[in-house]
């Protein structure tokens, strides 16, 4: 296949173009700024040259989400999602491109508890639930021109490039880690590998449409991932950081991305046969170490 891939210097982008091409599909990057093939999604502009005989698009852009939120910052999360779906989607739509893999999050799903999340699992609330409702929305004028549109609602992915766990191993490494809250609630997480392989699945598999949750097959509580990660890391992680003072740090970061608590599981993945590199969080942060 000939894929597009917008968002391919990022941590998935750049796992996912490696994946790509070993397997022997033809990859071209849509970048910002300069490059064989750019665009500029504010001004809804991308290069014809780039769309012309592409079989799919992966759309994986989005800014930051960690650190505190203010609402300019919130917009700006908001913005870089929507805005370069919208332009994505139309694109595909004008230029008939079969399929349209789109990032989106477990965030989805809200704050849930203990409940076994698959991709039928209604919207949850919060501003992470409602912005992955309007960032898949935006990839409507794909699916209205009769493409695939995949929405890949993505967990936490365990990379040694990065992501959570760039902030959180040198924190275990000093004898800082610790588990957050009461430490019960649900970590959804899925190893770099997996991530870029179950993309590189959905591309290849046309029965694969809709919400696709992007997750590892067994999810594990804060409280076991935190001892998971020492054991990795050979340090002890005895402490507990107290909601409280999560929420003073990080406002309502902390109650989004901290203690939410989402058991999402794979279920479409599973269903289609995808088989997991790294099917235990233990095996996912020994790979990521
Ligand atoms: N990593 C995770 O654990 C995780 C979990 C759930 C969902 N996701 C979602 O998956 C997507 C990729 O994640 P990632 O970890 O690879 O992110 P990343 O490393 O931060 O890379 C994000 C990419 O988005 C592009 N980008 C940033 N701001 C943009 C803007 N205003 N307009 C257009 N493009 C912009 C950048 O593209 P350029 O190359 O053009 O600079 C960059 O390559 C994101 O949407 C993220 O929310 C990630």
């Amino acid at each position: 296949m000939r894929v597009l891939v917008a968002g391919s210097r990022g941590l998935i982008g750049t796992a996912l173009v490696t994946a790509l091409a070993e397997a022997g599909h033809e990859v071209r990057r849509l970048v910002r700024g300069s490059g064989e093939y750019t665009w500029d999604p504010p001004a809804g502009r991308i290069d014809d040259n780039a769309l012309k005989g592409v079989d799919a698009v992966v759309n994986l852009c989005g800014s930051s989400m960690v650190n505190r939120w203010s609402a300019a910052r919130k917009q700006m999360i908001t913005d870089s999602r929507v805005e370069p779906t919208e332009v994505l989607a139309e694109a595909v739509a004008e230029y008939e491109i079969p399929v349209l893999v789109n990032a989106s999050a477990v965030g989805f799903y809200g704050d849930r508890g203990d409940r076994v999340l698959d991709e039928t699992e209604p919207r949850g609330e919060g501003f992470l639930a409602h912005l992955c409702e309007a960032w898949e929305a935006a990839a409507a004028p794909a699916k209205r021109a009769g493409a695939r549109v995949v929405h890949a609602r993505t967990g936490l992915v365990l990379s040694r490039h990065g992501g959570l766990l760039g902030v959180l191993k040198p924190l275990f490494r000093f004898g800082l880690g610790g588990r957050l809250g009461d430490g019960k609630q649900y970590l959804p997480w899925i190893s770099e590998c997996d991530e870029a392989g179950a993309l590189r699945f959905v591309l290849e598999h046309d029965s694969l449409s809709g919400p696709v949750n992007l997750a590892g097959p067994e999810p594990v509580t804060n409280a076991e991932f935190t001892r998971a990660l020492g054991l990795a890391l050979h340090r002890p992680a005895p402490w507990r950081v107290p909601a409280f003072a999560l929420r003073l740090a990080l406002g309502e970061t902390a109650d989004e991305m901290a203690l939410v608590s989402q058991r999402a599981v794979p279920a479409a993945l599973r269903d289609a046969g995808y088989a997991f590199i790294h099917p235990t969080v233990d095996a996912a942060l020994a790979a990521a170490r």
